[in-house]
């Protein structure tokens, strides 16, 4: 009987390490992953104010991450701060920073994933710092930070020593983080990140043409579109006259979610109903059916400088000169954070697993929803196992020629 059972059991065991159940996520990890969700919309909001500003691209499980990091290297209320931010003030310090590691090991596993991520991360400091060991161990290990003094006496070499870092670590994708740098006294923190993701069914490589982009009613660029029939998740919402469609990215573990109007125009009407209730609301009414998909292939780099930002979300402590008590970075009260660049190159194109070719010439596919993406749009990459956002951003100016105009 015995022997019955613990054979019964060892093949359990076995189905399920071969149906690769996963590991779970400690409850530390989805505390965080769910907060740093709401720090995604919140965040966007408060960058899109940011006038005259085109693109915007954010990885909001990274910014928790930099945020942890000012964690770690605050005192007192600066690192208090941290935690409201992120609405974790229950959670205790050694599990916020344990947390937000195990949270961005999980996302960004490109095998896992079947996407290219690099994040690279460096703080830097000015030349009269000296960071404290214990700092430079833990912020290692936690958050993969590196660190580097930097001499702003000479402000062009050092601006273009950033840049080089950035271009270095992203394999090339990423050239440029700032131009300038106003604030030189402080702690500067650096993101620079490659992501490209592979789509779940990938689009035929010949499926692509030049079209026109309307980055206003009176301003198009030529871009080249991908197009692509197939059964995805879709929603029409009548009522706000917006389109809401999900493309699931290799391995579905994660899905792209597109937000787009009707027609072109500016994207505030839609960014004042962006919030995390609303879309879960449209993802809660979203039905599979036929959609014909065309999509801008897309090469964008996007720079933010954060740190004006955080502190409108809450931050008000670390950014400030006069307040800011980060002295276990230095063991001196000597820092405050005077910048937080978060730089990022994103692309995708046709590239992805193999189509599924038996609902070809299927009724299924019969009156497809037109998707066609040639004005700007809302776009979020959101995680499917944590339900963090990896990434959210908006698309208004992709790059491409300026067509001429047609009267
Ligand atoms: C500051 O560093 C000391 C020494 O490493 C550590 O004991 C303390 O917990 C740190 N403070 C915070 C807020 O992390
Ligand atoms: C990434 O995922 C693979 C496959 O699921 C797993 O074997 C590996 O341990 C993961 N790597 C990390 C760093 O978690
Ligand atoms: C994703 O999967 C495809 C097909 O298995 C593979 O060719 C590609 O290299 C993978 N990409 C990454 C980043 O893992
Ligand atoms: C997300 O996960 C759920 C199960 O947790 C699954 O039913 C669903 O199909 C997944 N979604 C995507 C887009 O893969």
């Amino acid at each position: 009987m015995w022997v019955i059972k613990m054979a019964a059991l060892c093949l359990l065991a076995a189905l399920g390490s071969a149906a690769g159940v996963e590991k779970k996520l400690s409850s530390h990890a989805a505390t965080l992953a769910d907060n740093s969700a709401n720090l995604a919309f919140n965040l966007y909001q408060n960058i899109a104010k940011e006038k005259d500003l085109e693109n915007i691209l954010i990885s909001p499980v990274v910014v928790a991450s930099s945020l942890g990091l000012v964690a770690l290297g605050g005192k007192a209320s600066t690192a208090s701060q941290v935690k409201t931010v992120l609405s974790a003030g229950a959670v205790k310090d050694e599990h916020l920073h344990s947390g937000l590691a195990e949270l961005l090991t999980e996302v960004s596993n490109s095998t896992a994933r079947n996407v290219t991520w690099k994040i690279s991360g460096r703080l830097y400091g000015p030349s009269s710092v000296n960071f404290a060991e214990d700092f430079v161990k833990r912020s290692k290990k936690h958050y993969n930070y590196e660190h580097s003094k930097i001499n702003f006496r000479d402000k062009r070499s050092a601006v273009k020593s950033i840049n080089e870092w950035a271009s270095k670590s992203t394999d090339g994708k990423l050239p440029e983080v700032t131009k300038d740098v106003d604030k030189t006294d402080g702690a500067m923190i650096v993101n620079a990140m490659f992501f490209k993701p592979h789509w779940d069914q990938k689009f035929h490589h010949k499926m692509v043409d030049n079209r026109g982009f309307l980055v206003t009613r009176s301003f198009t660029v030529s871009v080249p579109m991908m197009h692509r029939t197939g059964l995805f998740q879709f929603h029409e919402d009548t009522t706000n006259n917006l389109y809401v469609l999900s493309m699931p990215l290799a391995h579905k573990k994660s899905t792209m979610i597109f937000i787009m109007p009707y027609h072109v125009e500016a994207l505030d009407r839609l960014e004042k109903l962006l919030t995390r209730k609303q879309l879960d609301n449209w993802l809660g009414k979203m039905e599979e059916r036929a959609v014909a998909v065309s999509l801008p292939k897309v090469s964008m780099e996007v720079s933010h400088n954060l740190q004006k930002h955080l502190a409108d979300l809450g931050l008000t402590e670390a950014v400030d000169k006069t307040k800011a008590d980060l002295s276990n970075i230095s063991g001196k009260k000597d820092l405050y954070l005077s910048n937080v660049f978060h730089a990022s190159a994103l692309e995708w194109d046709t590239e992805g697993n193999p189509f599924d070719t038996s609902v070809f010439g299927s009724e299924k596919l019969k009156n497809p929803k037109l998707f066609y993406a040639d004005h700007p749009f809302i776009f979020l990459v959101k995680d499917n196992k944590t339900n963090s956002i990896l990434f959210i951003g908006r698309l208004m100016r992709p790059k491409g020629d300026k067509m001429r105009d047609e009267l």
